[in-house]
């Protein structure tokens, strides 16, 4: 019996074929910002784990763990964690960037005005951007959420493995027509959510991703970002 990667052709396009579903899974994927309320069905949302789950990991510790909300307790997360924010001080597990400069300021400036340009939020507009900044705790009107937390003892790495599953996450989300959006700005309150959903004390709140299904009319679902050159990225050694 001969193995399909002793078939050279076949190999070929087998490769080709990999790429080109990758490539367009990369491709399309975009943080969704306005969801539809309608809710995933629970068996979509399985698969989309178990397909999470194939994540590499270092020592194959798989240190993430997620709580998935749906429903009531979506609604329930959305009250408070919005309530909350209006009168408390982020507190965050993982530091925040301490500042961003040079070439990093400057993609985040695009990126934010792509953002505001989308919603009609002007320069001037300062009340506009907190508002649409503070959607981020209503979760986009997502019907769902994933908080992922790592072990506090794994240190960066366990949090690098994590970043790791949310990509996973991310793009398997796309390969079942869902969307996403990624949101450190949920870790900004981590003991709070901690306490909510009863996480213990040993677990550090990574992100949390809100998921669901887009809504195509939204203006701030319109934009798409780009991303470097290679030659930006790149320090070829040979
Ligand atoms: C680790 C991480 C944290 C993020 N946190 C937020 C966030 O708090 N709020 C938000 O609106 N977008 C957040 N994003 C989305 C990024 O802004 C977005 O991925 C980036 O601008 C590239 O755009 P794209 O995802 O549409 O390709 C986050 C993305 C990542 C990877």
């Amino acid at each position: 019996m001969s193995h399909p990667s002793a078939d050279a052709s076949m190999s070929e396009a087998s490769t080709t074929e990999a790429f080109a579903i990758l490539s367009r899974l990369l491709d399309d994927r975009w943080t969704c910002r306005k969801f539809l309320a309608e809710e995933v069905p629970q068996e979509r949302i399985e698969r989309l784990l178990t397909l999470a789950q194939r994540t590499p990991s270092w020592c194959n510790t798989q240190p993430w763990q997620v709580v998935v909300t749906s429903g009531r307790s979506t609604e329930r997360f959305r009250a408070a964690l919005s309530e909350h924010v209006l009168s408390q001080q982020p507190a965050a597990d993982f530091a925040f960037p301490a500042q961003y400069a040079g070439v990093y300021r400057d993609r985040r400036r695009a990126c934010g005005f792509q953002l505001y340009d989308s919603v009609g939020i002007t320069k001037e507009d300062a009340e506009g951007r907190v508002q649409q900044m503070l959607r981020n705790f209503t979760f986009f009107d997502a019907p769902h959420v994933a908080v992922v937390t790592t072990e506090a003892d794994l240190g960066v790495y366990g949090a690098v493995d994590c970043g790791l599953y949310v990509n996973t996450f991310l793009l398997g989300a796309q390969s079942l027509g869902l969307a996403a959006a990624p949101q450190a700005a949920l870790a900004s309150y981590s003991p709070f959510i901690r306490e909510h959903f009863g996480i213990p004390d040993n677990r550090r709140v990574v992100l949390g991703i809100s998921f669901g299904y887009a809504d195509p009319t939204a203006p701030v679902n319109s934009f798409r970002t780009s991303r470097a050159d290679l030659d930006d990225v790149v320090t070829w050694s040979r």
